[in-house]
């Protein structure tokens, strides 16, 4: 592993925020009252602290869904859910949301929206309900796990590019679909799209493009294109790059869906476990 890098605030910037650290590479947890953080007054510092650390956590901040939504104002466009809800209900329960089906992919490290030209910029997740045990929320830092590769391995993995499908995710929680399986998976995504693995962000920083979406890396044989995004993957999710959420009721954790993966531990699909999402538009698009 080349030095370790890891870019930092100053620390009155921290004090002003209320927010410490959970590790080196990601996550800060941040203090500030709810009047503060929907005041709106902190929201240009917590942006740049989110782009910095990767995830923000509110402990215990019991947002209603109206302040869930003021809160997510604050720090720019709103953006509405794939069905026009402001707030998202995420839960594997078929009862609740009609989407479930969709969600099996989110046990898997992904980034949201790798399919459009600009995924979203960030999402805020609230936790309404528990699960009994597992449910916990992933993240990686990808900017970190980029920063902190051997120099002769990013030259060698700059200017590669990969082939990107919803479908593809299908393949890990179901690896034998039925044929009509598999033809549903792909009506719902939009098709196939070919992205950088490595991302160069208009702050001159970089980071990785990964995850269960990802099928291929163009020009590769099918044997070195699966060894490279393994290994990658498996570097990025390292525990030094990742924070484990577990959540109680109550708390908010927001992340930003450019410089970080995420997924969720397996928890059972009927315990009831229920998150309220939700996103920030995106307006920087994969280079
Ligand atoms: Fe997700």
């Amino acid at each position: 592993m080349a030095s370790a890098t890891a870019a930092k605030l100053q620390a009155t910037d921290l004090d002003e925020l209320k927010a410490t650290d959970i590790s080196l590479f990601i996550g800060s947890r941040v203090h500030l009252t709810k009047e503060e953080l929907l005041s709106g007054r902190y929201a240009g510092a917590l942006r740049e602290l989110l782009e910095r650390r990767g995830v923000l956590v509110f402990p215990l901040i019991r947002f209603t869904d109206e302040e869930q939504i003021a809160f997510t104002k604050t720090f720019g466009a709103f953006a509405h859910e794939l069905r026009g809800e402001e707030v998202f209900r995420i839960t594997l329960d078929k009862g609740v949301n009609a989407a479930a089906e969709y969600l099996k992919g989110s046990l898997y490290w992904h980034i949201d929206g790798t399919m459009n030209p600009a995924p979203i910029f960030a999402s805020i997740l609230s936790s309404k309900v528990l699960s009994p045990s597992g449910g916990n929320t992933e993240f990686c830092n990808t900017y970190a796990a980029w920063e902190n590769l051997e120099e002769d391995d990013k030259k060698r993995l700059e200017g590669l590019r990969v082939m990107h499908s919803a479908w593809n995710s299908l393949f890990y929680y179901e690896p034998e679909p039925s044929y009509a399986k598999l033809e549903e998976m792909m009506s719902l995504g939009k098709g196939e799209t070919e992205l950088p693995l490595v991302w160069k962000h208009r702050c001159g920083r970089k980071s990785l493009i990964l995850g269960c979406t990802a099928h291929h890396v163009i020009g590769m044989s099918a044997r070195e294109s699966t060894k490279l995004l393994v290994r990658l993957r498996d570097w990025a999710t390292r525990p030094q790059f990742t924070y484990s959420h577990k959540w109680r009721v109550g708390d908010t954790v927001m992340w930003d869906n450019t410089g970080t993966m995420h997924r969720a531990t397996p928890y059972d699909p009927s315990c009831g476990r229920l998150l309220h999402r939700t996103i920030l538009q995106g307006d920087e698009p994969f280079t």
